[in-house]
């Protein structure tokens, strides 16, 4: 629960003295009937609308979008487009960053947050979170292939955890994976002279690339998909 006038001036990224002198000249509502102190404490529940706008009151937001290839996962491009620059003006509010990247050229899921502590148990190595990708290559794979990922195969110095590769059919495959170092899948089949000539994330733990965004697009996830985020 928060006070009202600070509730307004955080959403409508005024001063809390702008916010106060809203709420004494009626502007504001909470639950359809104007108020006017200032000290009201409200929370998700209320319904609060501000010279005639309602105010999106959630304290954090997860969406779910849709990235095209071209556009980079990060708050600031250099020049690029980002993720954050896709959203609809309604969707955009402060502190909202993509937990976890894409490389430019991967399309599909990526989650986009304002909850820091989620994304850290999102990333964290120790959350194991298993990461679904459709590859296209430019070779079909072997069952050695297969089995490399599947013992947790060695790139440079690193031994990866196991992963789970299913042949879809002469050129694409599933890939399961639960952690996210640099270029991994693309590392993965390099090691193996295959080339992954187009990837696409379509799962997050146990939630779909939901197959009505088109590329671009973005929705909230709901409470059970939040919930479902960071299952292994
Ligand atoms: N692995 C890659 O090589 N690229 C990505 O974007 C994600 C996983």
């Amino acid at each position: 629960m928060q006070r009202l006038d600070k509730l307004v001036s955080t959403k409508l990224n005024i001063t809390r003295s702008q916010a106060k002198a809203l709420i004494k000249s009626g502007g504001v509502t909470v639950n359809g009937s104007a108020v006017l102190s200032c000290d009201m404490k409200c929370g998700d529940s209320d319904v609060i609308t501000a010279d005639g706008r309602t105010l999106d009151t959630r304290e954090f937001v997860y969406i779910m979008q849709n990235k095209p290839a071209g556009v980079i996962c990060a708050t600031d491009g250099k020049g690029d487009k980002t993720v954050l620059d896709l959203l609809p003006e309604d969707m955009r509010r402060k502190g909202l960053f993509p937990a976890g990247r894409l490389d430019k050229n991967t399309t599909g899921f990526v989650l986009i947050t304002d909850d820091g502590d989620f994304a850290h148990r999102f990333l964290s190595p120790k959350g194991h979170t298993v990461k679904t990708y459709i590859a296209t290559l430019d070779k079909p794979v072997d069952d050695g292939v297969i089995a490399d990922f599947e013992s947790g195969m060695t790139l440079g110095d690193e031994k990866l955890k196991p992963a789970r590769l299913t042949v879809l059919d002469e050129s694409t495959a599933q890939v399961e994976i639960s952690q996210g170092i640099y270029h991994q899948i693309k590392r993965m089949f390099k090691k193996h002279g295959i080339t992954v000539t187009a990837l696409k994330r379509i799962k997050i733990g146990g939630v779909a690339l939901d197959r009505n965004l088109a590329l671009g697009e973005c929705r909230y996830l709901d409470d059970d998909e939040i919930d479902k985020i960071c299952q292994k």
